[in-house]
């Protein structure tokens, strides 16, 4: 793990926590997408048991985070971001990571995504070990309005 990083999970809406998602997914996400959340949607979800937020910080700056909900033995990550200017040194590794021995802690046994076809994503995806499920074709609409396929990703904890 990249030296001084130190991830911290959320299980409620905390509001410094929010705050830290909030500038990172203002800058991680491509507009293009429309893939980027609102506070108030992030606020929301949290609300929900279940769920939890990890934001990775170094030196207390905030360079990413992860978002994951679950319901009894499965759950989902929801968002993976991480700020730009620090891609490409395993943040986004370690926060996947971090996410998946949170779920098995938690006695959860699989974790799904969904992510665009062509977010270079799927490769840190297939590298952690999650395998392909399906194509959703057309199944995002970006800003732009055209429309992006989706794939669907697993991993079974069990395994
Ligand atoms: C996806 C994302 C979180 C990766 O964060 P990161 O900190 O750069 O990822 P890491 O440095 O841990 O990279 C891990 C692996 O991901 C892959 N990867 C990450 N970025 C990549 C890129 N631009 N091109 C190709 N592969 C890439 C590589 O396989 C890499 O492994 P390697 O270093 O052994 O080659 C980051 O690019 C991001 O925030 N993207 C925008 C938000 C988004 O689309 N999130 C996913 C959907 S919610």
């Amino acid at each position: 793990m990249m030296p001084g990083l130190v991830l911290d999970t959320y299980d409620q809406s905390e509001r410094n926590a929010m705050a830290d998602a909030m500038t990172v997914m203002e800058a991680a996400f491509d507009p293009v997408f429309g893939e980027a959340w609102t506070l108030p949607q992030l606020a929301g979800v949290l609300m929900m048991p279940g769920t939890w937020l990890t934001v990775a910080r170094v030196d207390a700056a905030a360079l990413g985070f992860a978002l994951v909900r679950s319901v009894l033995d499965e759950c989902e990550l929801l968002l993976l971001a991480v700020d730009p200017a620090w891609r490409g040194r395993g943040i986004g590794e370690a926060l996947l990571r971090d996410s998946l021995r949170t779920a098995r802690r938690r006695g959860i046994t699989s974790m799904n995504l969904e992510v665009r076809a062509s977010n270079n994503a799927v490769h840190l995806y297939e590298k952690t070990g999650f395998e392909y499920v399906h194509r959703r074709p057309g199944y995002y609409r970006g800003n732009d309005g055209q429309l992006y396929d989706a794939l669907s990703f697993r991993i079974d904890m069990l395994a």
